[in-house]
């Protein structure tokens, strides 16, 4: 769906059936085929809504504190030795993350559309705490899915959502399980609004994410210019399915000279190590036993990049070469973690972490006026009780 025609500009969307190259497309039930229709119709029409985008941007300044703050890390910088790190400050957003950029664009369109209760999926409960405190801004009744692993180490957020008047169900596994019974939920009841959390599962929702976050990269560009007179050499952010990541490059996209680097649980890592395959809605790259019969995939620490799929435009974007992936691990989590805390005060979650620790590794060596600048998409708090039983004796 073209929503930004350049002629020739990565930044055109996916095309009439939903692709991105071979990626992306319907692959939905019957029975939301209308629904998915009605929404890409809702999506175009408020997309052009002077009115509409006008209500968007005020709630993003004035109840999520858009523009998130950049931050140059200069005792890392000074410590590592080489390029200028930054952050984009995402976990300074209301509810602690970049969901609620997403939550509340999709809260207004539902909205618009008539809609009156809303269910979402959620893997670190960061999705599932943005959207219940959006459902809640708005007077609308929310229902969540999440899996029980994530449900036992994300507690924090569990609660906040709870005192937002969230319904929790909860099933077995993490976010594919989370997914997979959230599409049920809404094939079972097609009058609801399904939030999604990130940029995946069938056309539209995959440039409907993208559309909400690409206002992380807009904000960069201003920032970057205001305070260094010049844009970042490399964007670096982390990926689940890919929501952080696409909104903090696609601003960029038709500028080549600046890197794009999407960092994936090294666990769980399907952009890197995935193969070709339809689930959950669409095409893209999962990790998935060789006939495509079994989805597989390991544990990662990071409960918002433990997932094993990708964005289907971020399978594409990789293949025509626009995107570079690198993996980071648990032990790298934990460390970076730490560094950042004791060194700049910010208490950065699991996930950002994976993005700062490849900032670190591509910073060390290089001129000091090349900049880097780290997506930080998630504050600690949800992690905390996981890094103090892991790492606690290391601060004392
Ligand atoms: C803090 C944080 N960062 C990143 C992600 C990954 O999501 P996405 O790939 O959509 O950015 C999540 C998902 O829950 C998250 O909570």
């Amino acid at each position: 769906m073209s929503t930004e025609k350049i002629k020739n500009s990565l930044k055109t969307g996916s095309d009439k059936d939903g692709y991105f190259g071979e990626y992306g497309g319907i692959a939905a039930g019957e029975n939301l085929m209308n629904n998915l229709e009605e929404l890409k119709k809702a999506f175009e029409a408020a997309i052009k809504d002077k009115k509409f985008l006008d209500e968007f941007a005020y709630y993003c300044k004035h109840w999520i504190g858009r523009p998130s703050p950049i931050y140059f890390a200069e005792r890392i910088t000074n410590k590592i030795g080489g390029a200028k790190i930054y952050f984009k400050q995402e976990h300074l957003n209301h509810t602690g993350s970049h969901k609620p950029t997403n939550t509340l664009f999709q809260v207004l369109l539902a909205k618009r559309m008539g809609k009156k209760k809303i269910i979402c999926e959620s893997g670190a409960g960061q999705h599932w705490s943005a959207a219940a405190a959006t459902a809640a801004k708005f007077g609308m009744p929310i229902v969540g899915v999440m899996g029980k692993i994530d449900c036992a180490r994300v507690n924090q957020n569990l609660i906040k959502a709870k005192h937002y008047g969230g319904k929790l169900k909860i099933v077995e596994g993490s976010l594919r399980e989370a997914i997979t019974a959230a599409i049920k939920e809404w094939s079972n009841n097609p009058d609801y609004y399904y939030l999604i959390g990130s940029t995946c599962s069938s056309s539209p929702f995959v440039d409907i994410v993208r559309y909400a976050q690409s206002i992380i990269g807009k904000e960069m560009r201003e920032q970057f210019m205001e305070l260094e007179g010049k844009l970042p050499n490399e964007i670096i952010a982390c990926a689940g399915a890919g929501s952080n990541f696409t909104g903090s490059i696609f601003e960029f996209l038709d500028e080549p000279e600046i890197k794009k680097v999407v960092v994936e649980a090294e666990e769980t890592a399907a952009l890197t190590n995935g193969t070709k395959g339809i689930q959950q809605g669409m095409v893209t790259k999962f990790l998935q036993s060789d006939d495509g019969s079994k989805s597989l995939g390991g544990s990662s620490l990071g409960a918002g990049i433990m997932y094993y799929g990708i964005s289907p435009q971020l399978a594409h974007l990789k293949d025509i070469g626009a995107i570079e992936a690198s993996t980071a691990n648990d032990k790298e989590l934990l460390e970076t973690y730490k560094l950042v805390a004791q060194n700049e005060g910010i208490g950065i979650s699991f996930e950002p972490a994976a993005a700062v620790t490849e900032a670190l590794k591509r910073a060390k060596g290089k001129p000091k006026d090349y900049i880097i600048c780290a997506t930080a998409c998630g504050r600690v708090e949800k992690d905390l009780d996981v890094i103090e039983r892991l790492i606690g004796k290391d601060f004392e």
